[in-house]
C-alpha cells in the first residue's frame, strides 16, 4: 500500500494564488498529505477555509501561533516536499537570500526536502535583472523552477510570467517525489542531475490527411511523450516538445512546436535536432500518407461501393536523426508492438534498434482490443530498453511518469 507523504504548499500573495487550490486538491486526491502554509498577501487572494476544507488541515500563517510547537521547524522537518505556487518575484528575492521573516520562510529554511517552485508575475518583473539573478541562484542551489508559462497576464495583457498550469506543476513535483523516494531518503537524487541537458522529445500521434475532413490516425495519447517532458522538466533540462494531436494538456512553459502529420513532425524534428543534447522519439509516426489529398470532401456518390486508397511510405524520421547526428548526441527511440509473447517482442526489438541505428530503443506493447490497461491512450505503460548490441538495459513498469524517469535515468 502506498504511504502518504507529506507536501508542504506555500502560498505567496499573487494572483495566481486562486490556481493554487487545484494544486492542493490534486495531491490530496493523489493521496498525500498536504500542509499549506500561506502569506498574509496570499490570502487576500485566496481565503483560508477554502485551503482548510480542501487541504484537509489547518492553513497556517503566522510564526507566532503556537509558539510552544516550534511549528516552522515541525512542519519543515516533517516534510517530503515544498512546494511554492505561485512563487512572486519578491518571495523568490527572499529565497534567494534565504530570508526568513514569516513562517513560510522559516519552514523551508528549517527543512531538507526538495523544494519546488512555480512562479508567476509580470513580464517585466521577470525580465528584471533582480530577478533572473536570483532564479539562477536558486537553479544553482538544485532548486525545481517550473514555469512560468507564456500566455494571458492578469490584465488584458499576455507575456512570460503567466503561472505554469496547475497540472504541470504537480506532475513535475510528484516527478521530484517519485526520484526521492526511489534514490532512498537524504539522498542527493533531487538535485536536477539534467541541468543544462537540452531534451528533444516527439510525442502523440501523427494524423494523415485524406482530404480537408478526414485523416488516418493511430491511438497514440501523446501521455508518455508529455511524462517525458514533464520528467525531464523536473530533472533540470531545458525541454523542446514537437507535439501531433496530443489528447493530454501541454504544459506552458516547455517550448512546444504543434505539428499533425508525419511530414510536420519530419521537419519540426529535423530543425530542432541540431540544438540537441538528446533526442527521444516518443511519437507514433504514421509509417504511409495517402498519395494524393483531395482538394474537397470525399464523396460516396463519386465512389462507389469501396475505396481503394493509395499510400506512399513517409520518412523514418527516427532512422534520419540517427544517421546524421551530431558528435555526443544521444538518440533514443520507442518500439510499439503488439507481439504477445516476450522472446518475440525482444526479437522484434533487436531488429528494429539495428534498422533504426539508435543508442536506445524503449519497446512497448500496445494495442486496444485486448482491453489492455497499459500502452497507447492507458495511465500505464510497461517497458523494457535495449541498447545498441540488443541487450537489456533497463525494465519498468508502473506510471507513465516512473517510466519516464526510468528512460531518463540512461542519460542521467
Ligand atoms: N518512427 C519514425 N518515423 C516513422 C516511423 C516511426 O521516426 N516514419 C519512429 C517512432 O517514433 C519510434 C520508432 O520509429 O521511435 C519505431 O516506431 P514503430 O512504429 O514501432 O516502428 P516502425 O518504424 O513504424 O516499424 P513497424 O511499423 O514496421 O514496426
Amino acid at each position: 500500500m502506498k504511504t502518504a507523504r507529506t507536501i508542504v504548499v506555500g502560498i505567496t500573495g499573487g494572483i495566481a494564488a486562486y490556481k493554487a487550490v487545484s494544486i492542493v486538491r490534486a495531491f490530496v486526491l493523489n493521496g498525500d498529505s498536504v500542509h499549506v502554509i500561506a502569506t498574509e498577501a496570499a490570502l487576500r487572494f485566496v481565503g483560508k477555509p477554502t485551503l482548510e476544507a480542501i487541504s484537509r488541515n489547518p492553513v497556517h500563517t503566522d510564526l507566532y501561533e503556537g509558539v510552544s510547537e516550534v511549528r516552522h521547524v515541525t512542519i519543515g522537518q516533517g516534510a517530503d516536499l515544498i512546494v511554492i505556487a505561485p512563487a512572486t518575484a519578491n518571495s523568490i528575492a527572499k529565497l534567494a537570500a534565504g530570508l526568513a521573516d514569516d513562517l513560510l520562510g522559516n519552514t523551508i529554511l528549517a527543512s531538507t526536502a526538495p523544494l519546488v517552485i512555480a512562479p508567476a508575475m509580470h513580464t517585466e518583473m521577470w525580465n528584471n535583472p533582480a530577478t533572473v539573478a536570483n532564479v539562477t541562484v536558486l537553479r544553482s542551489r538544485g532548486i525545481t523552477i517550473v514555469g512560468p508559462g507564456v500566455g494571458r497576464l492578469t490584465g488584458t495583457d499576455s507575456g512570460a510570467g503567466r503561472m505554469e498550469e496547475p497540472e504541470t506543476i504537480v506532475a513535475v513535483s510528484l516527478a521530484v517525489l517519485d526520484r526521492q523516494a526511489s534514490a532512498g531518503e537524504g539522498a542527493a537524487s533531487a538535485v536536477p542531475d539534467l541541468a543544462g541537458r537540452r531534451v528533444l522529445i516527439s510525442a502523440g500521434g501523427t494524423r494523415e490527411a485524406l482530404d480537408p475532413v478526414r485523416f488516418l490516425g493511430n491511438r497514440s495519447s501523446g501521455k508518455q511523450g508529455v511524462a517525458l517532458a514533464q520528467a525531464a522538466l523536473a530533472r533540470g533540462a531545458t525541454v523542446t516538445l514537437v507535439a501531433a494531436n496530443l489528447e493530454v494538456p501541454v504544459p506552458t512553459s516547455i517550448t512546444t512546436v504543434l505539428v499533425s502529420s508525419a511530414l510536420e513532425m519530419h521537419e519540426a524534428m529535423s530543425l530542432a535536432a541540431a540544438a540537441a543534447d538528446v533526442i527521444i522519439m516518443a511519437a507514433a509516426v504514421a509509417d504511409y500518407r495517402p498519395k494524393t489529398v483531395q482538394r474537397g470532401k470525399i464523396k460516396k456518390e463519386d465512389v462507389g461501393d469501396t475505396l481503394s486508397l493509395e499510400l506512399v511510405k513517409n520518412p523514418d524520421i527516427l532512422a534520419g536523426l540517427s544517421a546524421a547526428r551530431a558528435p555526443g548526441q544521444l538518440i533514443i527511440g520507442f518500439a510499439a508492438e503488439t507481439e504477445t509473447d516476450a522472446e518475440q517482442l525482444l526479437a522484434l526489438g533487436r531488429a528494429k534498434i539495428v534498422r533504426k541505428g539508435c543508442d536506445y530503443l524503449v519497446v512497448n506493447r500496445v494495442g486496444h482490443a485486448s482491453g489492455s490497461t497499459v500502452g497507447f491512450g492507458t495511465e500505464r505503460n510497461a517497458v523494457t530498453v535495449l541498447d545498441r548490441h540488443g541487450d537489456i538495459v533497463n525494465e519498468a513498469s508502473g506510471s507513465k511518469m516512473s517510466v519516464a524517469n526510468c528512460i531518463l535515468d540512461l542519460i542521467g
